[in-house]
């Protein structure tokens, strides 16, 4: 582990996307590279950090350095998180499927000669960000969540900060136009008690480093 500000401090990150099966050959899943997940947690280990990553299925491999921890639904999410605990902070990046198909299904869903199409009936996913925000006892120090949006950005991360309970939610605004999921470069908003930081836009790497040094400076304090 490399020497830094973050020397002795355990972190968990969750990144990517879920895939909730349908049935044993279909999944339902989004369009979360897994990028700034990565990203954040690189940054985390350069700054001495102990870092768990507890990744589902993602475009990007998991950096160096980290132990990591590879997921396909919210449920298996929830079970690795819950293992990796305690952590000095916690940082959502994962873009988890809020349903899953209510009925699991263990063989492959036919076409039937008449015609009639299947229908999905869904059910809620676990919170996992609102659960460890609102754990109470061994609750981290430090839980960031994030906030992918495309209308009002800004005002629907400030209500999700209130209802999740973390400490802080870094925003963002993925309509397709901003070409910021499953790209590069992010524009981020973070939002705490203290107030909404927006930062310019910049590459997904740059974003991880100074939300990292962000984290650094919040449990040194
Ligand atoms: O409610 P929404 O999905 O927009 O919340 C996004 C934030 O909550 C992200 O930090 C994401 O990682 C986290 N989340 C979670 N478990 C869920 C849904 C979202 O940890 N089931």
């Amino acid at each position: 582990l490399a020497a830094g500000p973050l020397s002795g401090q355990h972190i968990l990150v969750t990144s990517g996307p879920t895939h909730e099966p349908i049935d044993p050959v279909r999944y339902i899943a989004n369009r979360s590279s897994g990028a700034q997940g990565s990203a954040i947690a690189r940054a985390l280990v350069a700054l001495g950090a102990r870092v768990t990553f507890v990744t589902g299925p993602a475009q990007v491999p998991p950096p160096d350095g980290v132990q990591v921890v590879r997921v396909q639904t919210a449920r298996q999410m929830q079970e690795a998180v819950t293992q990796a605990l305690p952590a000095d902070a916690a940082v959502f990046a994962a873009a988890v499927a809020d349903w899953r198909v209510a009925r699991e299904v263990t063989s492959k869903i036919k076409k039937d000669a008449a015609g009639t199409l299947p229908v999905l009936e869904f059910t809620e996913n676990p919170d996992i960000l609102a659960e460890v925000a609102q754990m109470g006892a061994g609750r981290p120090a430090l839980v960031v969540g994030f906030a992918a949006e495309t209308d009002d950005v800004v005002a629907h991360a400030r209500a999700k900060l209130a209802r999740k309970g973390c400490d802080w939610i870094v925003a963002n605004d993925v309509r397709p136009e901003t070409g910021i999921m499953g790209g590069d470069e992010n524009a981020v908003t973070v939002l705490s008690a203290e107030g909404a930081d927006s930062w310019p836009r910049m590459s997904k790497d740059a974003v991880a480093r100074k939300l990292a040094a962000r984290i650094a400076q919040a449990l040194s304090t």
